[in-house]
């Protein structure tokens, strides 16, 4: 039989048994990413744990840009609440925009629900396990197929079933049974992490929060909410939101250049195939100090450059990138991939677009003298092609951002080359 040498495992070459620049988040429990390689921001661990330490239930709102770590950040901390006794979820929540107050609590309860299943020894009465079951497991087609759950008090008949009954009393007085039963299990508190809220609108987190203030008080739980800096700014703008929480907001900063480093070398460290075998990197120290700055230190962007180049690059044997090679590869990349397909003048708004933090299409009709409707076409063909997104909305301002891959356009090859555009 033929071998097909494309269906070789490229890691195997670099001795790791994974891609070691791989961007999933660290996980409370299992996942490829070893709890152990996470790196640094010890100030802000101690602070969180403090927190979820102290008894009674709190709020907390974690933010920072795009990719720089901030799920990895919570997950680390609840998985050593969670060695320690705490109960929390595995899985983050991730919120979602159409959702009403009664369905964030029910995903609320489904993330809990989830985790018990797995646990051998549940921390709670069988009897509140089985309401939990029935819940979810007999009534999941009754709450796809939308029959509301949101009139919730009402009396009923003895003819209803069982998953009717338990959505027609509180869900919020479920959730408190729930959490008391728990927390008297584990003697400890209860943690539940939200995901993303950059992903609900303004009105909707206004309405949440209008709606399920009295839920996010619960005694025993400690909230945690994640974002960006667009979830920061309207948490800004909803007092119902910022007055609930319990401390100041934490930013969470990009990694300096030597964590960056230790990351990368610990994640060697753990796939390695094994001990009787070397590991080989596929950068000089060079090429990964000018992808650090290149990115600005974006610790996912610096993953995914060095997994691209790397994973493209590589065919029978392990090679080795320093800056020229890097430069040349990911161009190549680009080029092939995302540039090829726009036209002059699409290129034209984007080299404009990667020069700014972030720019409106008024802005850019301005600098490049091109009218605003024509403008309007570029973006949404460059928006398309996957070579800007929209960073945020202000009004009827839209800020778009070129996407991290593109400054890959200015890492210069010497001697100098032409640039693309
Ligand atoms: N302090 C750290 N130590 C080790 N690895 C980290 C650290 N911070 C982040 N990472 C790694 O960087 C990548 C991005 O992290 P993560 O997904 O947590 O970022 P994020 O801020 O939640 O991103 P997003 O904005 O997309 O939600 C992941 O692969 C993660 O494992
Ligand atoms: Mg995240």
């Amino acid at each position: 039989m033929q071998t097909n040498d494309s269906l070789k495992d490229i890691w195997e070459l670099y001795g790791v048994k994974e891609n070691p620049f791989s961007t999933s988040p660290i996980l409370v429990i299992g996942g490829s990413i070893p709890i152990d390689s996470f790196v640094g921001r010890n100030e802000h661990i101690k602070r969180l744990s403090r927190i979820i330490a102290s008894r009674g239930g709190s709020r907390t709102f974690i933010y920072g840009d795009i990719g720089i770590g901030k799920t990895s950040f919570v997950n680390v901390v609840r998985n050593s609440a969670f060695e320690n006794g705490f109960f929390t979820h595995f899985k983050e929540i991730t919120t979602q925009n159409k959702w009403e107050a009664d369905e964030l609590i029910l995903n609320t309860l489904s993330a809990i629900y989830s985790t018990l299943k797995l646990l051998k020894e549940k921390p709670i009465s069988d009897e509140l396990y089985k309401k939990l079951e029935s819940l979810f497991e007999i009534g999941r087609t009754s709450i796809n197929a939308g029959i509301s759950i949101g009139g919730l008090g009402g009396s009923y008949g003895s003819d209803q079933k069982a998953t009717e009954k338990l959505t027609s009393f509180s869900l919020q007085d479920f959730f408190n049974e729930i959490i008391h039963d728990i927390n008297t299990h584990t003697k400890k508190e209860t943690i539940i992490h939200y995901n993303n809220l950059e992903l609900v609108s303004e009105k909707k987190i206004r309405y949440l929060f209008d709606n399920l203030r009295d839920f996010f008080q619960t005694k025993g739980v400690h909230f945690i909410f994640i974002g960006n800096l667009t979830a920061y700014s309207i948490l800004q703008s909803v007092p119902r939101f910022s007055s609930i929480l319990s401390d100041t907001p934490f930013h969470i900063e990009t990694l300096t250049y030597g964590e960056v480093e230790e990351i990368i070398k610990k994640r060697f460290e753990h796939l390695r195939i094994s001990k009787d075998y070397n590991t080989i990197y596929p950068y000089t120290n060079d090429c990964l100090q000018v992808i650090y700055k290149l990115m600005e230190g974006n610790i996912r962007d610096i993953l995914n450059s060095l997994s691209t180049a790397v994973f493209y690059a590589t065919y029978e044997s392990p090679i080795l990138l320093d800056r020229n090679k890097l430069a040349k590869t990911l161009q190549e990349i680009l080029e092939k991939r995302y540039l090829h397909v726009l036209t002059p003048k699409a290129k034209e708004v984007l080299s404009e677009v990667v020069k700014h933090n972030e720019i409106t299409n008024k802005a850019l009709s301005d600098k490049l003298k091109i009218p605003r409707s024509n403008i309007s076409t570029y973006i949404r063909d460059l928006e398309n092609a996957g070579c800007v997104y929209l960073r945020r909305k202000n009004g009827k301002d839209k800020f778009w951002k070129a996407d991290p891959k593109i400054k890959w356009l200015s890492l210069k090859q010497s001697p100098q080359q032409a640039l693309p555009f």
